[in-house]
């Protein structure tokens, strides 16, 4: 498992990291669970040994004692677990509530799933993708959705899941205490890059957060190392950088551009700005066919609206660097 691990955030034997005071908590109640579950069937399990072994059968004369019942066993056995299961639903439903319930002040960031990236989108416009970074000790509220199918945001070391809907807003919020990278999965399959639909919360600093946020990204780079670092942020769970196999998904984006494309339709074109650029913002206009001959499956979600203008020109000027 990848649990991305700082100093400051050990995980336990059984649990990842803990990077809200939630998941100590959390993982409270979940170890007097587990406790509570092995003495119950050490009791049981062991008792039903014992009594085997000591009322066994020892010749064709004995007889079975006649005993119909004790009632001060039958309430003992059945209120302590009453008990034991009141403290269960009384401890799960504070958290739960605590879990849910956003804190008015909190911090607000839009996420999107989409096949299969993670995007974020902050209210001073800057956006990000597979990579969340958020302030220390500060409430964070997520607005969840989905561009296209079922997704499930998930941070494990901060014990937070939530689906993403496509069609609708889902919340979901924490705290972050210890500054560090956690790990996010995806957690609802959606399809053959599930697996690969990771992302990052950075969480930082205060002022790192405020300097992050006046940052732009893309400052003093070439068009093409622009375009790198989408091609790592949004294509490369499909596209590869190497020559196309029976197992590829997607096209490869070796030596794409300048060739002649072949399509399902049987029309071909020349790669060229224009072509990318329409493959890109509009993924189903032109579907290419594998090297055998088949059509690629038409997965891809159109980035029309996802992309602005530096990082499309990007993605071209990237692609022009990739010869094969
Ligand atoms: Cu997105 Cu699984």
């Amino acid at each position: 498992m990848i649990w991305l691990n700082t100093a400051a955030a050990h995980a336990s034997t059984f649990m990842p990291p803990q990077g809200t005071e939630i998941a100590s908590q959390y993982d409270k109640l979940y170890g007097f669970i587990v406790i509570a579950s092995l003495i119950s069937c050490v009791l049981v399990i062991g008792g039903l040994v014992m009594f085997a072994l000591k009322y066994k059968r020892k010749s064709e004369n004995d007889k079975t004692a006649y005993i119909t019942h004790d009632t001060r066993l039958e309430f003992a056995w059945s209120f302590i677990p009453f008990l034991i299961f009141m403290v269960v639903f009384v401890w799960g439903t504070y958290i739960y509530l605590e879990l849910r319930t956003v804190p008015k002040n909190a911090f607000e960031v839009h996420v999107f799933g989409q096949k299969w990236n993670w995007d974020f989108m902050y209210k001073s416009g800057k956006k990000s993708t597979n990579e969340m970074v958020v302030p220390v000790n500060t409430p964070i509220k997520l607005i969840i959705t989905s561009r296209d199918v079922l997704h499930s945001f998930y941070i494990p070391a901060f014990r937070v899941k939530q689906d993403a809907v496509p069609g609708r807003y889902t919340k979901l919020w924490f705290n972050a205490d210890k500054v560090g990278d956690f790990q996010v999965f995806c957690a609802e399959y959606c399809g053959t890059n599930h697996s690969r639909m990771l992302a990052k919360v950075k969480v930082v600093s205060k002022d790192d957060f405020e300097k992050w946020l006046q940052d732009n990204p893309y400052k003093d780079l070439a068009s093409a190392d622009v375009g790198q670092k989408v091609y790592n942020a949004k294509c490369i769970a499909c596209h590869q950088l190497v020559p196309e196999a029976s197992t590829s998904i997607a096209p490869s984006f070796l030596g794409l551009f300048g060739k002649t494309r072949q399509f399902a339709d049987s029309t071909s074109a020349q790669a060229d700005e224009n072509y990318i650029r329409e493959s890109i913002l509009n993924s189903k206009a032109k579907i290419v066919k594998r090297v055998s001959g088949e059509a690629f499956p038409p997965i891809m979600p159109a980035f029309a609206g996802a992309l602005s203008e530096e990082e499309l020109v990007g993605l071209i000027e990237y692609l022009k660097t990739l010869k094969e």
